[in-house]
C-alpha cells in the first residue's frame, strides 16, 4: 500500500509528497459520466454502495493519485436530517423543504437517530475497502456552516445572504442549529471512521461568507467540537475556504492539516504555520486548463515553495470541464519529484 498521504499526517519523513485533487471523483473522468448517465439520479448514486465504490476508485486508475476520497456529498448529512435534496441539472443542489424560521429548527432529528440513517455509505466505504489496498480512502463531512447555508438558502448563492441573515435575527436558534449539526457530523466521522476510512477531511466551502467574528462564533467554534470528539490520533484535515482573516484561529485547531485556496501565497502559509500542521493545497485550480509547460512550471514552483509537511491539492475542487492531460500532468510532475 501506498502510504504518502498517512505518513505525512503521521509526522513521518517521505520522499515526495502526496497528490489528491478535491472532487476527483467525478465529472472530469469520462468513466464516471458513464456510470453516471446509467443512473437515474445524482442521488441514487450515492445510495448505491456498488456504483459509489466503482466511481470511488475510478481516480486511482486513471490519474494515479495518492488517496480516494469517498464518493458521496456533502448534503447526505442535511438529509438525514430531515430535509432531502436533489441534484438539479445545470443548477446544482435543491432543497424543497427549507429552514425558515426557529420552529423549523426544531422539527430536525440530530445525531445518532439521523445518521443511522446513513447506512449506504458505511457500506459503500466496505465495498471500496474490499476493492482497493494501493491507497488510502479519505472520508468527509461538510463543516456545520456550510451545511446551514444550504438548509437556509435551500439551493447555492453567490452571497448567502438568508444564512447570513438568520445569525443576526436568530442568534440562539442559529447555535441550535450548530449544534445539532455538530453533533450529527461527530456521529457521522466516527462511523465512518470505524468502517474503515484512513482520515476524514472536514468541508467548509462557503466559509469565506462569513466576517472573522461571525466566523469564529458560528462556524470554527463547531469545527473545535467535531474535533474534540473524534477518537485521540484521528488524522484530520480542514479546509475553510476563504478564510484567510481567521488564519490565526484556524491554526489553533485541534487538527493535523490545513487546506488552503490559492488566495494565499506560500510563503505567507510557511511563515504563520512555522510546521505546526500539515499544509495541503493550494493550487489555482485554473492553472490545469494552462499548456503542459505552463502546468509543469507551476507544479513545481508550488513543490519547491513548500517543506516536507505539504500534501499537494488543488485551491478548491478540479472544476467538471478540466482537461483530462492537463490533470494528469500535474499528478505526474509531482509524482516525479524528490525533496
Ligand atoms: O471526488 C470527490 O471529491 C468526492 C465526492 C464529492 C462530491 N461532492 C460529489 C459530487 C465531494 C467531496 C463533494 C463535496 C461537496 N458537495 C462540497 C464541498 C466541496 C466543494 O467543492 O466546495 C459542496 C459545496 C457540495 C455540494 C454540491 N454537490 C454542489 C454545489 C454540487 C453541484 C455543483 C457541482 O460541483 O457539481 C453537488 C453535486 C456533486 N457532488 C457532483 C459530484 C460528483 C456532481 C454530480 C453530477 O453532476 O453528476
Amino acid at each position: 500500500m501506498n502510504t504518502l498521504l498517512l505518513d505525512v499526517l503521521d509526522g513521518k519523513q517521505v520522499e515526495r509528497p502526496p497528490i489528491w485533487l478535491m472532487r476527483q471523483a467525478g465529472r472530469i473522468l469520462p468513466q464516471y459520466r458513464k456510470v453516471r448517465a446509467g443512473m437515474g439520479s445524482f442521488v441514487d448514486l450515492v445510495k448505491n454502495p456498488e456504483k459509489a465504490a466503482e466511481v470511488t476508485i475510478q481516480p486511482v486508475d486513471e490519474l494515479g493519485v495518492d488517496a480516494a476520497i469517498l464518493f458521496s456529498d456533502i448534503l447526505v448529512i442535511p438529509e438525514c436530517m430531515g430535509l432531502e435534496y436533489h441534484l438539479v441539472k445545470n443548477k446544482g443542489p435543491v432543497f424543497p423543504k427549507t429552514i425558515n424560521d426557529p420552529g423549523d429548527i426544531d422539527q430536525l432529528i440530530h445525531g445518532e437517530i439521523a445518521t443511522k440513517n446513513l447506512g449506504y455509505v458505511y457500506n459503500t466505504i466496505g465495498e471500496i475497502k474490499n476493492r482497493l489496498d494501493r491507497v488510502p480512502l479519505i472520508g468527509f463531512s461538510g463543516a456545520p456552516w456550510t451545511l446551514f447555508c444550504y438548509m437556509l438558502e435551500g439551493e447555492g448563492s453567490k452571497t448567502f445572504s438568508k444564512a447570513r441573515r438568520f445569525l443576526y435575527q436568530h442568534p440562539e436558534a442559529s447555535h441550535k442549529l450548530m449544534d445539532k449539526l455538530a453533533v450529527s457530523v461527530a456521529e457521522y466521522l466516527k462511523s465512518q471512521l470505524e468502517n474503515g476510512v484512513d482520515c476524514v477531511q472536514i468541508f467548509d466551502s462557503w466559509a469565506g461568507m462569513l466576517g472573522q467574528d461571525l466566523y469564529k462564533e458560528f462556524g470554527i467554534k463547531y469545527i473545535e467540537q467535531i474535533l474534540s470528539t473524534l477518537p485521540t490520533g484521528t488524522r484530520t484535515i480542514v479546509f475553510s475556504k476563504g478564510a484567510s482573516s481567521s488564519f490565526g484561529e484556524l491554526l489553533n485547531l485541534d487538527c493535523k492539516a490545513l487546506g488552503f485556496d490559492w488566495s494565499y501565497r506560500p510563503s505567507e502559509i510557511n511563515s504563520v504555520v512555522k510546521g505546526r500542521k500539515v499544509v495541503q493545497g493550494n493550487l489555482d485550480p485554473c492553472v490545469l486548463y494552462g499548456d503542459e509547460k505552463t502546468i509543469k512550471e507551476k507544479t513545481l514552483q508550488l513543490l519547491t515553495s513548500f517543506d516536507e509537511k505539504h500534501i499537494v491539492n488543488l485551491g478548491h475542487g478540479v472544476y467538471p470541464d478540466t482537461p483530462l492531460d492537463g490533470v494528469k500532468t500535474f499528478v505526474n510532475t509531482v509524482k516525479s519529484y524528490r525533496y
